[in-house]
């Protein structure tokens, strides 16, 4: 296994899931992806999380996003852990669930931390683009719940800062002012973008989200 780090490809992989099997770029299409882990079924924190997710269904398919979850549990216990996410969270769970019990996409994703779990997967996340790429990557350990609505506003302002020569600043969130890129000059912004920009400092230049 090698590290994977943002930029590279996201690796390729035939499993097993809640939905059949998938063959995970060829399922991906051209949409923009999110592969998560979680260390194990019919555990608290896990439940609640997939459950959160498959409430946002729809801010996700706004985004021309694909979710999929992964545990390195196998698909029967999937299925009997499934129902009671729906009973318990109010929702049904509408994304696969890998069943990675040989843990073959667990390594392939480097999600088994040995020093915080030997066994289980740890909280990961990576954000894969329509070109296949690594756009984010997010470690949480098994204690800690992830923030879903954090996960929307990076894809937010990825799918935002793939397609303008801007940043987002500190805790941006849809509709706030963007950075322009330190790379462009003030004439260069003028022609980009038209809404006008302020510059608090040559090196920051602050413009409405286009
Ligand atoms: C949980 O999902 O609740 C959990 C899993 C492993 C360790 C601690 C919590």
């Amino acid at each position: 296994m090698t590290t994977l780090r943002l930029g590279d490809q996201a690796p390729n992989f035939t499993a097993m899931s809640t939905a059949g099997e998938i063959n995970f770029h060829q399922w991906l299409g051209d949409s923009w992806g999110v592969l998560f882990s979680h260390p194990a079924d019919y555990t608290p924190v896990c439940t609640t999380e997939l459950g959160a997710t498959a409430r946002m269904k729809d801010q996700f398919e706004k985004r021309n996003v694909k979710v999929i979850a992964l545990s390195v549990d196998g698909l029967e216990s999937h299925r009997g852990w499934i129902n009671d996410i729906n009973e318990t969270q109010n929702t049904s769970v509408n994304f696969p669930i890998i069943a990675d019990d040989t843990r073959y996409v667990a390594l392939l994703y480097d999600m088994i931390h040995p020093r915080a779990d030997d066994k289980m997967t740890v909280r990961s996340v990576y954000v894969i683009g329509p070109d296949k790429k690594i756009k984010l990557m997010i470690t949480y350990p098994a204690s800690t719940g992830r923030n879903f609505n954090e996960i929307l506003r990076v894809i937010d302002s990825l799918q935002l800062t793939t397609y303008q020569k801007l940043a987002t600043p500190v805790n941006w969130q849809q509709g706030e002012d963007c950075v322009i890129l330190p790379s462009i000059s003030n004439e260069e912004a003028t022609e980009l973008f038209p809404k006008g920009f302020e510059e608090v400092k040559p090196y920051l230049r602050l413009t409405p989200q286009p």
